[in-house]
């Protein structure tokens, strides 16, 4: 496990490599009839990578790595089911149906193998995603995740979540789930702005949709040792979501894994120090 120091400007970096994220042509694909939203930039003809963001976001929160990974790769990065501009639907979400529409995306886009790279949420579907279809994927890169299945604890506070929404709608939500993902403790910093205006963007549905999708999950900590591809694993030194206990666990059951430990980051470690997040990421996409 090794540590990067850093000059700190989160501000300053989270546009960094991307002066308007106007420039990625927006896209949509109809996945098995539902509409999931996505960008896809860089060269056509080089080695994919597939972004999936973390609950409650868009593919928006990749814009400090967009712009940077576009100029080796072709870089996809979409909004998961019930968040950004892809379909809410019914609401009715497993985790299994985010697999399905990102193994769609990749089937609509005639990709037969990718990177994939998830953060949090983004890394739980990535995981399973992994599990159900080896054969896809050339790396993986698991950013602030785990491979557990939710405590009956995390059951019953995301429970205690969907309650709070109905009652209240998602501009409360939004404030407490912000403080706990983010290290930085200044609300009017720009990225925790940002990252709340995603979030309050997102419909309830949408939200307890996925609330209940993750609660559902399976765990995938068995299959962590099937895992033989190039693996990464990043997380933020003051992640309180998933603690970098979780993985360094992870590290230990993937063969060959690499992991690094962001300083000065909580939950959000691509937003909240880009220039660490991109520096490891780059490295390990140039040796993978
Ligand atoms: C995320 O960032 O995707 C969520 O915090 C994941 C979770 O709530 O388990």
């Amino acid at each position: 496990m090794r540590r990067r120091s850093s000059s700190f400007e989160p501000d300053k970096v989270f546009m960094r490599g991307r002066e308007s994220i106007n420039e990625v042509q927006q896209l949509q694909a109809s996945i098995d009839g539902t509409t999931i939203h996505y960008v896809d930039s860089g060269d056509p003809a080089a080695r994919p990578i597939v972004l999936i963001h973390g609950f409650p976001f868009s593919h928006e929160m990749w814009n400090p790595q967009i712009g940077i990974l576009e100029k080796k790769l072709r870089v996809i990065a979409y909004d998961v089911r019930g968040h950004g501009k892809s379909d809410v639907g019914d609401g009715q979400y497993t985790l299994e149906l985010f697999v399905d529409d990102l193994i769609g995306l990749l089937d609509h886009l005639k990709i037969e193998k990718a990177i994939l790279c998830g953060l949090s949420m983004g890394g739980y579907i990535a995981l399973r995603a992994t599990e159900r279809n080896p054969e896809r994927w050339h790396a993986l890169v698991l950013c602030d995740t785990s491979s557990q299945a939710d405590s009956n604890e995390a059951k019953l506070r995301r429970a205690a979540t969907i309650k709070t929404i109905k009652r209240e709608g998602v501009k409360p939500f939004a404030d407490t789930f912000l403080e706990s993902a983010f290290a930085q403790t200044a609300k009017d910093a720009e990225p925790r702005l940002m990252m709340k205006k995603i979030i309050e963007s997102n419909s309830p549905l949408g939200i307890c949709g996925t609330l209940l999708a993750l609660a559902g999950r399976t765990d995938t900590t068995a299959a962590l040792k099937t895992i033989n591809v190039p693996t990464l694993i990043l997380v933020g030194e003051l992640d309180k979501i998933t603690p970098p206990v979780l993985s360094q666990r992870m590290h230990d059951a993937i063969k060959g894994s690499e992991l690094h430990i962001i300083p000065h980051a909580g939950h959000l470690s691509n937003i909240e120090n880009p220039a660490d997040f991109n520096k490891y990421l780059l490295d390990f996409l140039l040796m993978s």
